[in-house]
């Protein structure tokens, strides 16, 4: 049985498989309609999305199985211990997704459940995020990825994590434009650092402008995590992690002249770490972007009862 905790062991192949599924069943919607019949997801979230939950509960009714919404705050995850709920729920589900604030939160779903468990977010990694950006890559570039730049500018988190993995996976060029090396705050993650010190195509630069110069895909994520962007207990910190963040903002000045494609893993923060033009900039593919999160989970689901 694989989870998919983070792409950390999973093989090119294995990528490469749930991309082409993917992409057949996008092609093909009709002839996967009863790929999971009677099938039931679990989708688990201590946090909020838009996105995770509506893709996930979407591709589940297309594929001709069903997806149940769990909030933990409202079930009885937040009275019991982890392991006794989840072993309840995997006795009657055939897949567990959960977004999740602490990744050794998910390392204990994983101890004990009985079926497949998916990382649909945690504060080190994004699988199925960077699962959707390289499937969309693929649709907006003419050869091969091994060719393709992607650069992402902003601060380093989950989303870029999961995105080192699967460009060092997949042999795909990705330079990480952002203030620090190692600025990955509560999302450090030892392997990732040794990825971009150890691998010539994934590299860190500070210097934003030089980095897009000759970029295939400009990517970038909120620079503050989800659940302290509106914390007034955190308004102080948030302040001065913007002034910092301001060079790093995509926007006609940084792009000017580019021949890229503009990519954001939403929910964007207009006038953040994107200026609002930017978002609708013929350069951007956003939206394609964000829509193929069905896709490629379509395609992980697929995998994960298939392989
Ligand atoms: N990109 C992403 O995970 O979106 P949500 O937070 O809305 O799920």
């Amino acid at each position: 049985m694989k989870h998919v905790a983070n792409l950390k062991d999973f093989s090119a192949e294995e990528i490469n498989a749930i991309l082409a599924k993917a992409k057949e069943i996008k092609a093909n919607p009709e002839d996967f309609y009863n790929a999971l019949h009677r099938k039931t997801l679990a989708m688990l979230f201590q946090k909020t999305s838009t996105r995770t939950r509506v893709s996930f509960e979407a591709a589940m009714t297309e594929l001709g199985g069903h997806a149940i919404y769990i909030d933990w705050t409202t079930s009885n995850f937040v009275l019991s211990g982890i392991e006794h709920e989840t072993e309840y729920l995997s006795r009657n589900v055939a897949c567990i997704m959960a977004r999740l604030m602490s990744h050794s939160d998910l390392q204990k779903i994983i101890s004990a459940s009985q079926v497949p468990v998916i990382n649909g977010c945690d504060d080190l990694f994004h699988p199925c995020q960077a699962l959707t950006d390289v499937l969309t890559m693929s649709e907006h570039f003419e050869g091969k990825l091994s060719d393709a730049h992607l650069v992402y500018v902003g601060v380093q988190n989950n989303v870029s994590n999961s995105l080192v993995t699967i460009c060092h996976k997949l042999d795909i060029q990705l330079t990480l434009a952002t203030p620090d090396q190692d600025d990955n705050g509560q999302s450090q993650d030892a392997d990732t650092q040794a990825i971009i010190q150890g691998n010539s195509k994934v590299t860190h630069t500070s210097d934003p402008k030089a980095a897009v110069q000759d970029a295939d895909f400009v990517y970038t994520d909120t620079w503050i995590d989800m659940q302290y962007f509106n914390s007034p207990d955190h308004a102080a910190e948030n302040k001065a992690k913007l002034k910092k963040m301001a060079p790093y903002q995509i926007n006609a000045e940084l792009l000017q002249g580019v021949h890229c494609k503009i990519m954001h893993d939403m929910p964007i923060h207009d006038g953040f770490e994107i200026s609002a033009e930017m978002t609708q900039d013929e350069r951007a593919i956003i939206y394609p972007q964000a829509e193929n999160r069905m896709h490629a989970q379509k395609g992980l689901l697929w995998w994960l009862f298939n392989s």
